[in-house]
Protein backbone atom coordinates (compact mmCIF):
# COMPACT_ATOMS: atom_id res chain seq x y z
CA UNK A 1 0.00 0.00 0.00
CA UNK A 2 1.46 3.61 -0.51
CA UNK A 3 2.24 5.24 2.59
CA UNK A 4 0.46 7.90 3.76
CA UNK A 5 1.69 11.67 3.44
CA UNK A 6 2.25 13.17 6.73
CA UNK A 7 2.78 17.00 6.73
CA UNK A 8 4.28 18.31 9.99
CA UNK A 9 3.96 22.28 11.46
CA UNK A 10 6.28 23.13 13.74
CA UNK A 11 7.61 26.42 15.62
CA UNK A 12 10.89 25.77 17.32
CA UNK A 13 12.68 23.02 18.11
CA UNK A 14 11.27 20.17 16.33
CA UNK A 15 11.53 17.52 18.45
CA UNK A 16 8.67 15.50 18.11
CA UNK A 17 8.86 16.19 14.35
CA UNK A 18 12.69 14.64 14.29
CA UNK A 19 10.93 11.73 16.28
CA UNK A 20 8.12 11.23 13.36
CA UNK A 21 11.19 11.81 10.81
CA UNK A 22 12.99 8.59 11.81
CA UNK A 23 10.34 6.62 12.71
CA UNK A 24 9.41 7.65 9.37
CA UNK A 25 12.84 6.00 8.50
CA UNK A 26 11.68 1.98 9.45
CA UNK A 27 10.64 -0.15 6.99
CA UNK A 28 7.13 -0.47 8.09
CA UNK A 29 5.88 2.51 9.29
CA UNK A 30 2.48 3.77 7.11
CA UNK A 31 3.83 7.09 6.65
CA UNK A 32 6.27 9.11 5.15
CA UNK A 33 7.17 13.01 6.07
CA UNK A 34 6.05 15.20 2.99
CA UNK A 35 6.46 18.55 4.54
CA UNK A 36 7.86 20.19 7.68
CA UNK A 37 6.71 23.78 7.89
CA UNK A 38 6.94 26.43 10.57
CA UNK A 39 5.69 29.34 10.98
CA UNK A 40 9.02 30.54 11.55
CA UNK A 41 11.57 30.66 9.07
CA UNK A 42 14.39 30.31 11.86
CA UNK A 43 12.69 27.54 13.75
CA UNK A 44 15.48 25.40 14.47
CA UNK A 45 13.50 22.04 13.36
CA UNK A 46 13.72 23.40 9.81
CA UNK A 47 17.28 23.04 9.18
CA UNK A 48 16.94 19.37 11.03
CA UNK A 49 14.75 18.44 8.45
CA UNK A 50 16.21 19.96 5.37
CA UNK A 51 19.29 18.65 6.50
CA UNK A 52 17.95 15.32 6.32
CA UNK A 53 16.73 15.44 3.16
CA UNK A 54 13.19 16.54 3.71
CA UNK A 55 10.90 19.19 1.95
CA UNK A 56 10.54 22.43 4.15
CA UNK A 57 8.43 25.65 3.68
CA UNK A 58 9.18 28.71 6.79
CA UNK A 59 7.42 31.81 6.76
CA UNK A 60 6.71 34.22 9.72
CA UNK A 61 2.89 34.60 10.40
CA UNK A 62 3.09 38.37 11.43
CA UNK A 63 1.36 40.92 10.29
CA UNK A 64 -1.27 38.29 8.80
CA UNK A 65 -4.63 37.84 9.80
CA UNK A 66 -4.43 34.16 10.88
CA UNK A 67 -7.20 32.65 8.42
CA UNK A 68 -4.84 34.50 5.47
CA UNK A 69 -1.65 32.68 6.93
CA UNK A 70 -3.24 29.44 7.29
CA UNK A 71 -4.20 29.33 3.60
CA UNK A 72 -0.56 29.65 2.68
CA UNK A 73 0.36 26.56 5.09
CA UNK A 74 -2.54 24.85 3.80
CA UNK A 75 -1.80 25.35 -0.15
CA UNK A 76 2.26 24.38 0.72
CA UNK A 77 0.68 21.17 2.44
CA UNK A 78 -1.54 20.24 -0.37
CA UNK A 79 1.25 20.94 -3.03
CA UNK A 80 3.29 18.89 -1.15
CA UNK A 81 0.60 16.02 -1.43
CA UNK A 82 -0.18 16.05 2.32
CA UNK A 83 -2.76 13.20 2.99
CA UNK A 84 -2.36 13.60 6.65
CA UNK A 85 -0.96 16.83 8.71
CA UNK A 86 1.12 16.54 12.33
CA UNK A 87 1.09 19.66 14.58
CA UNK A 88 4.30 18.92 16.59
CA UNK A 89 5.24 22.13 19.10
CA UNK A 90 3.14 24.12 16.69
CA UNK A 91 2.07 27.64 19.08
CA UNK A 92 -0.87 28.94 16.46
CA UNK A 93 -4.24 28.76 16.71
CA UNK A 94 -5.64 27.30 14.00
CA UNK A 95 -8.82 29.47 11.90
CA UNK A 96 -11.77 27.40 11.43
CA UNK A 97 -11.19 27.24 7.74
CA UNK A 98 -8.16 24.82 8.17
CA UNK A 99 -9.29 22.48 10.77
CA UNK A 100 -12.26 22.09 8.55
CA UNK A 101 -10.25 21.20 5.41
CA UNK A 102 -8.18 18.27 7.54
CA UNK A 103 -10.80 17.30 9.57
CA UNK A 104 -10.08 13.74 11.11
CA UNK A 105 -6.69 13.48 9.30
CA UNK A 106 -4.94 16.41 11.66
CA UNK A 107 -3.28 15.57 14.94
CA UNK A 108 -1.53 17.22 17.38
CA UNK A 109 0.55 16.12 20.51
CA UNK A 110 -0.46 18.25 23.91
CA UNK A 111 2.16 18.03 27.17
CA UNK A 112 -0.78 16.80 29.31
CA UNK A 113 -3.02 14.17 30.35
CA UNK A 114 -5.91 15.41 28.56
CA UNK A 115 -8.74 16.92 29.36
CA UNK A 116 -6.15 18.34 32.18
CA UNK A 117 -4.50 21.32 31.66
CA UNK A 118 -5.25 22.59 28.35
CA UNK A 119 -3.02 25.41 26.64
CA UNK A 120 -0.13 26.52 28.37
CA UNK A 121 2.24 25.92 31.58
CA UNK A 122 1.04 22.37 31.54
CA UNK A 123 3.56 21.07 33.70
CA UNK A 124 3.44 23.89 36.07
CA UNK A 125 0.22 23.35 36.92
CA UNK A 126 -0.03 19.93 37.19
CA UNK A 127 2.99 20.04 39.70
CA UNK A 128 0.95 23.00 41.52
CA UNK A 129 -2.08 20.63 41.49
CA UNK A 130 0.11 17.96 43.42
CA UNK A 131 -0.88 15.44 40.65
CA UNK A 132 0.99 12.18 41.06
CA UNK A 133 1.53 11.91 36.98
CA UNK A 134 1.75 14.29 33.99
CA UNK A 135 2.08 13.38 30.63
CA UNK A 136 1.08 13.49 27.28
CA UNK A 137 -1.51 12.95 24.72
CA UNK A 138 -1.62 12.83 21.27
CA UNK A 139 -5.72 13.78 19.78
CA UNK A 140 -7.49 14.68 16.55
CA UNK A 141 -7.52 18.41 16.33
CA UNK A 142 -11.13 19.82 16.56
CA UNK A 143 -12.36 23.60 16.48
CA UNK A 144 -11.56 23.84 20.34
CA UNK A 145 -8.43 23.83 21.25
CA UNK A 146 -6.57 20.71 22.65
CA UNK A 147 -10.41 19.26 22.78
CA UNK A 148 -10.69 16.65 20.42
CA UNK A 149 -10.86 12.74 20.69
CA UNK A 150 -8.09 11.85 22.49
CA UNK A 151 -6.02 8.79 20.15
CA UNK A 152 -3.23 7.79 22.92
CA UNK A 153 -1.84 9.21 26.14
CA UNK A 154 1.34 8.23 27.90
CA UNK A 155 1.84 8.56 31.90
CA UNK A 156 4.72 10.50 33.23
CA UNK A 157 5.05 10.00 37.01
CA UNK A 158 5.78 13.44 39.26
CA UNK A 159 9.15 13.17 41.68
CA UNK A 160 9.17 14.75 44.95
CA UNK A 161 10.23 17.88 44.74
CA UNK A 162 10.13 18.03 40.94
CA UNK A 163 11.00 21.06 39.19
CA UNK A 164 8.71 22.40 35.43
CA UNK A 165 11.91 21.68 33.78
CA UNK A 166 12.74 18.13 34.71
CA UNK A 167 9.50 16.84 34.34
CA UNK A 168 9.16 18.93 30.87
CA UNK A 169 11.98 17.27 30.07
CA UNK A 170 10.77 13.24 30.70
CA UNK A 171 7.52 14.57 29.70
CA UNK A 172 8.94 15.02 26.40
CA UNK A 173 11.20 11.01 26.19
CA UNK A 174 7.25 10.12 26.59
CA UNK A 175 6.30 12.04 23.88
CA UNK A 176 8.70 10.85 21.32
CA UNK A 177 7.73 7.47 22.19
CA UNK A 178 4.27 8.08 21.83
CA UNK A 179 3.44 10.07 18.81
CA UNK A 180 5.06 8.17 15.80
CA UNK A 181 3.17 4.88 17.24
CA UNK A 182 -0.05 6.62 17.63
CA UNK A 183 0.09 8.36 14.36
CA UNK A 184 1.36 4.98 12.62
CA UNK A 185 -1.87 3.18 14.58
CA UNK A 186 -4.21 5.67 13.60
CA UNK A 187 -3.21 5.52 9.68
CA UNK A 188 -2.75 1.94 10.04
CA UNK A 189 -6.72 2.22 10.88
CA UNK A 190 -7.52 3.36 7.67
CA UNK A 191 -10.34 5.81 6.20
CA UNK A 192 -12.44 4.39 8.34
CA UNK A 193 -11.96 4.46 11.76
CA UNK A 194 -13.98 2.82 14.83
CA UNK A 195 -14.91 7.08 15.88
CA UNK A 196 -16.57 6.88 11.84
CA UNK A 197 -18.53 3.42 12.30
CA UNK A 198 -19.98 4.99 15.33
CA UNK A 199 -20.62 8.61 13.91
CA UNK A 200 -22.00 7.00 10.83
CA UNK A 201 -24.53 5.45 13.28
CA UNK A 202 -24.99 8.45 15.32
CA UNK A 203 -25.60 10.93 13.25
CA UNK A 204 -27.99 9.03 11.13
CA UNK A 205 -30.59 9.61 13.93
CA UNK A 206 -32.80 12.01 13.98
CA UNK A 207 -31.68 15.62 14.84
CA UNK A 208 -28.23 13.96 16.24
CA UNK A 209 -25.40 16.09 16.77
CA UNK A 210 -21.34 15.67 17.41
CA UNK A 211 -19.79 17.72 19.66
CA UNK A 212 -16.48 16.92 21.50
CA UNK A 213 -16.84 17.32 25.71
CA UNK A 214 -13.73 16.49 27.95
CA UNK A 215 -11.64 14.43 25.04
CA UNK A 216 -14.42 12.18 24.17
CA UNK A 217 -16.57 12.62 20.91
CA UNK A 218 -19.78 13.04 22.46
CA UNK A 219 -23.26 12.73 20.52
CA UNK A 220 -26.79 14.68 21.77
CA UNK A 221 -29.57 15.71 20.18
CA UNK A 222 -29.83 19.02 18.52
CA UNK A 223 -30.28 21.57 21.83
CA UNK A 224 -30.23 18.97 24.69
CA UNK A 225 -29.50 15.90 25.80
CA UNK A 226 -25.97 13.74 25.05
CA UNK A 227 -27.06 10.36 24.34
CA UNK A 228 -23.71 8.83 23.36
CA UNK A 229 -19.95 9.45 24.00
CA UNK A 230 -17.12 7.34 21.63
CA UNK A 231 -13.82 7.56 24.17
CA UNK A 232 -10.08 6.03 23.11
CA UNK A 233 -8.24 5.57 26.67
CA UNK A 234 -10.55 7.86 28.94
CA UNK A 235 -8.44 8.45 32.05
CA UNK A 236 -6.10 6.33 31.16
CA UNK A 237 -8.49 3.09 31.07
CA UNK A 238 -6.80 1.86 28.05
CA UNK A 239 -10.33 0.89 26.43
CA UNK A 240 -11.75 2.09 23.45
CA UNK A 241 -15.59 2.54 24.35
CA UNK A 242 -19.10 3.26 23.44
CA UNK A 243 -21.12 4.90 26.07
CA UNK A 244 -24.96 5.03 26.20
CA UNK A 245 -27.70 4.94 28.59
CA UNK A 246 -28.82 1.97 29.87
CA UNK A 247 -32.40 2.19 31.87
CA UNK A 248 -31.09 2.26 35.40
CA UNK A 249 -28.21 0.96 37.42
CA UNK A 250 -30.30 -2.40 37.92
CA UNK A 251 -30.09 -3.32 33.78
CA UNK A 252 -26.37 -2.15 33.79
CA UNK A 253 -25.26 -4.46 36.86
CA UNK A 254 -27.05 -6.99 35.01
CA UNK A 255 -25.41 -7.18 31.31
CA UNK A 256 -22.15 -6.54 33.03
CA UNK A 257 -22.81 -9.45 34.93
CA UNK A 258 -24.18 -11.49 31.81
CA UNK A 259 -21.26 -10.46 29.75
CA UNK A 260 -18.44 -8.95 31.41
CA UNK A 261 -16.09 -9.11 28.57
CA UNK A 262 -18.43 -6.49 26.39
CA UNK A 263 -19.97 -4.39 29.00
CA UNK A 264 -18.44 -2.49 31.60
CA UNK A 265 -19.62 0.65 34.28
CA UNK A 266 -18.25 3.86 33.01
CA UNK A 267 -16.13 5.79 35.72
CA UNK A 268 -18.59 9.05 35.68
CA UNK A 269 -21.55 8.09 34.30
CA UNK A 270 -22.19 4.88 35.72
CA UNK A 271 -23.86 6.18 38.73
CA UNK A 272 -26.42 7.92 36.19
CA UNK A 273 -26.85 4.33 34.89
CA UNK A 274 -24.56 4.58 31.55
CA UNK A 275 -23.29 1.16 29.84
CA UNK A 276 -19.87 1.66 28.33
CA UNK A 277 -19.80 -0.74 25.35
CA UNK A 278 -16.22 -1.88 24.56
CA UNK A 279 -15.21 -1.56 20.79
CA UNK A 280 -11.45 -2.94 21.27
CA UNK A 281 -12.30 -6.90 21.74
CA UNK A 282 -11.73 -8.16 18.30
CA UNK A 283 -14.23 -7.90 15.60
CA UNK A 284 -17.48 -5.44 16.80
CA UNK A 285 -20.85 -6.25 16.32
CA UNK A 286 -22.18 -2.99 14.66
CA UNK A 287 -25.96 -4.28 15.14
CA UNK A 288 -25.49 -4.40 18.83
CA UNK A 289 -23.96 -0.62 18.20
CA UNK A 290 -26.85 0.41 16.24
CA UNK A 291 -29.57 -0.84 18.89
CA UNK A 292 -28.11 0.44 21.86
CA UNK A 293 -27.63 4.24 19.76
CA UNK A 294 -31.49 4.06 19.04
CA UNK A 295 -32.16 3.25 22.48
CA UNK A 296 -30.09 5.78 24.16
CA UNK A 297 -31.39 8.40 21.26
CA UNK A 298 -35.06 7.63 22.72
CA UNK A 299 -33.99 8.36 25.93
CA UNK A 300 -32.69 11.56 25.51
CA UNK A 301 -34.71 12.76 22.32
CA UNK A 302 -37.93 15.12 23.30
CA UNK A 303 -41.51 13.44 22.61
CA UNK A 304 -41.89 15.26 19.60
CA UNK A 305 -39.09 13.57 17.90
CA UNK A 306 -40.01 9.75 19.70
CA UNK A 307 -43.37 9.71 18.87
CA UNK A 308 -42.54 10.48 14.94
CA UNK A 309 -40.11 7.44 15.38
CA UNK A 310 -42.94 5.10 16.99
CA UNK A 311 -45.35 6.12 14.43
CA UNK A 312 -42.26 5.26 11.79
CA UNK A 313 -41.71 1.82 13.57
CA UNK A 314 -45.31 0.78 13.12
CA UNK A 315 -44.83 0.65 8.83
C1 LIG B 1 6.26 19.67 23.05
O1 LIG B 1 6.41 19.43 24.42
C2 LIG B 1 4.80 19.67 22.67
O2 LIG B 1 4.03 18.74 23.37
C3 LIG B 1 4.39 21.07 23.05
O3 LIG B 1 5.47 21.86 22.63
C4 LIG B 1 6.66 21.11 22.71
C5 LIG B 1 7.36 21.20 21.38
O4 LIG B 1 8.62 20.61 21.43
N1 LIG B 1 3.18 21.43 22.39
C6 LIG B 1 2.24 22.20 22.94
O5 LIG B 1 2.36 22.70 24.03
C7 LIG B 1 1.01 22.40 22.08
N2 LIG B 1 -0.07 22.90 22.84
P1 LIG B 1 9.35 20.18 20.11
O6 LIG B 1 9.36 21.41 19.20
O7 LIG B 1 10.72 19.80 20.54
O8 LIG B 1 8.58 19.04 19.52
Amino acid sequence: MAKARLGVLISGRGSNMAALLYAARVSDCPYEIALVAANDPDAPGLMLAAAEGIATFGQSHKGMKRAEFDAIIDRELRAAGCTHVALAGYMRLLSPEFVEGWANRMVNIHPSLLPLYKGLHTHERAIEAGDSHGGCSVHLVTAELDDGPVLGQARVAILPGESTDSLAARVLIAEHQLYPRVVADWIRSGTKSTLDEVRDRALALPEAREKTSHGSQGFHVEGGKFFAYFTVNHHGDGMTALLVKASGVEEQAMLIERDPDLYFRPAYLGPSGWIGIRLDQGEVDWTLVEDWLNRSWRMAAPKRLTKLMDLADQF
